[in-house]
C-alpha cells in the first residue's frame, strides 16, 4: 500500500487573494516536481464571507501573468482541517491566531506555521493583505509566495518516504 499523501493547507482571511495564490503556485511546483500523487494542496479562509466565490480578479490576473491558474472556489477553514492536514500555513499572525482559536486543547499548534517562515529571499514576517491596495500589492504577494513555496516544497519532500525521490 502506498503512503498517504502529505497534505498542505494555505489559510488567509477571505480565501480569495493570498491563500488561493499560494495554492496555485504550490500546485504548479508540485506538478513540476512530479509529486502530485504524494503532496496534496488546498486552501481556506478563516472568514466565510466569500464562500463559493472564485479568487479576486486582480489576484487571478496577476497569477495568470506568471503562468498560474487560480481556480479554487473559496471555502471557510474548519476545525476538522486541523487534524486533516500535515502542514497549515497561515498568511499572517491574525490568521494563525484565528486558526489556533479552533484548537483549544493545543493538539495541533505545531503544524500551524507562518508562511513567511519558509521564505529565504524576503525578510517579511507576514504576507500582507493586498485586498484594499493597488496592483503592486498583488505582485509583492506573488513574490513572497513563490519564495515561500520553494521552501515549503523542500519541507514536504522531507516528509515523503524516500524524500520525494531526491
Ligand atoms: P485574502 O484577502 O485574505 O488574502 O483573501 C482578503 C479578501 C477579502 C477581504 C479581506 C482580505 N474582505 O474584507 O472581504
Amino acid at each position: 500500500m502506498s503512503a498517504p499523501p502529505f497534505r498542505i493547507l494555505f489559510v488567509c482571511l477571505g480565501n480569495i487573494c493570498r491563500s488561493p495564490a499560494a495554492h496555485a503556485v504550490m500546485q504548479a511546483m508540485v506538478e513540476k516536481a512530479d509529486l502530485s500523487q504524494h503532496i496534496q494542496v488546498d486552501s481556506a479562509g478563516t472568514a466565510g464571507w466569500h464562500t463559493g466565490k472564485m479568487p479576486d480578479d486582480r489576484m487571478r490576473r496577476a497569477g495568470q501573468t506568471r503562468g498560474y491558474r487560480l481556480d479554487h472556489p473559496a471555502r471557510q477553514f474548519l476545525a476538522a482541517d486541523l487534524a486533516r492536514h500535515d502542514l497549515i500555513l497561515a498568511m499572517d499572525c491574525a490568521n494563525r491566531r484565528d486558526i489556533l482559536a479552533l484548537d483549544p486543547e493545543n493538539l495541533f499548534s505545531q503544524k500551524v506555521r507562518l508562511f513567511c517562515e519558509f521564505c529565504t529571499q524576503h525578510e517579511e514576517a507576514e504576507v500582507p493583505d493586498p485586498y484594499y491596495g493597488g496592483p503592486e500589492g498583488f505582485e509583492h504577494v506573488l513574490d513572497l509566495i513563490e519564495d515561500g513555496c520553494r521552501g515549503i516544497l523542500q519541507e514536504a519532500k522531507r516528509h515523503l518516504p524516500d524524500g520525494g525521490g531526491s
